[in-house]
């Protein structure tokens, strides 16, 4: 084995073995308080690009003189150290870029970048409302958050209770192994979500979210892992 590939696999178990196996939600929080420190080094390693995927997949769906406005507002959903924050503005978004998330210590990473309005602690569970008014934000992201033991499928109704009609709510769901029946469920609630008329489809593709996908183990040929990106726009 490579040196390159066993740098990998390290940062590999660390972001899923370590950190996230649990399918407790709480003890993951926690567990990121202590990732921090090292998080996005492992995001480096594992050649994480959904920020930059997602960050793309706005400025080619909103008005250049919304993207690029002073005024629009964004709501980060499990903002995390702020990666997604950094890649909107790489690209030219102007505009308010408020983050919320269980861990603090992530967020401290965040506020360190002076790059968001406002960082919220908020642990994220479906019988909790998110502290933020009706109808408040014009887009809203939710990055590699989606999943198991991670935030639940449920909170979409929650993603587009606080979203603007006519806003983008942009997330995307690790499209792996391990994760499909958790795909299928948030896929239900999309679905009823469009039926009831809360929200209308723009996009949905598959996208690489790492370079490798050690899922099914170390000894898997190297392929990239998956992510599935969802774009839908309030109604
Ligand atoms: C893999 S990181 C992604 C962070 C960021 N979106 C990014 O793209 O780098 C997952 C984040 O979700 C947060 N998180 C997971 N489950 C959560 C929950 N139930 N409530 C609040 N935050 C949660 C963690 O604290 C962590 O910051």
């Amino acid at each position: 084995m490579d040196v390159d590939c066993q740098e990998y696999i390290t940062s590999w178990n660390r972001m899923y073995n370590e950190h996230v196996t649990v399918d407790d939600a709480c003890a993951v929080v926690t567990n990121y308080d202590e990732y921090a420190k090292i998080y996005e080094r492992d995001c480096s390693t594992l050649k994480f690009s959904l920020p930059n995927a997602v960050t793309q997949l706005l400025k080619e769906n909103m008005p250049k003189s919304v993207f690029e406005s002073e005024t629009v507002a964004l709501l980060d959903v499990a903002a995390g150290t702020g990666l997604m924050g950094e890649s909107l503005r790489r690209a030219g978004f102007n505009g308010f870029i408020d983050g919320v998330d269980g861990s603090q210590e992530m967020m401290n990473k965040a506020q360190a970048k002076c790059i968001y309005r406002k960082l919220n602690k908020v642990f994220l569970a479906p019988d909790t409302p998110m502290p933020v008014p009706n109808e408040h934000y014009d887009v809203l992201t939710c990055i590699a958050a989606l999943s198991q033991g991670h935030v639940k499928p449920e909170l979409l109704t929650e993603f587009a209770r606080v979203t603007k009609s006519g806003g983008l709510i942009v997330f995307t769901v690790r499209n792996n192994l391990t994760n499909q029946k958790y795909i299928e469920t948030l896929n239900s609630i999309v679905q009823y979500l469009e039926g009831d008329g809360t929200w209308e489809k723009v996009k949905c593709f598959s996208t690489e979210q790492y370079g490798i996908d050690l899922a099914s183990g170390p000894s898997q040929k190297k392929s990239p892992m998956y992510s599935l990106v969802y774009c839908y726009r309030k109604l």
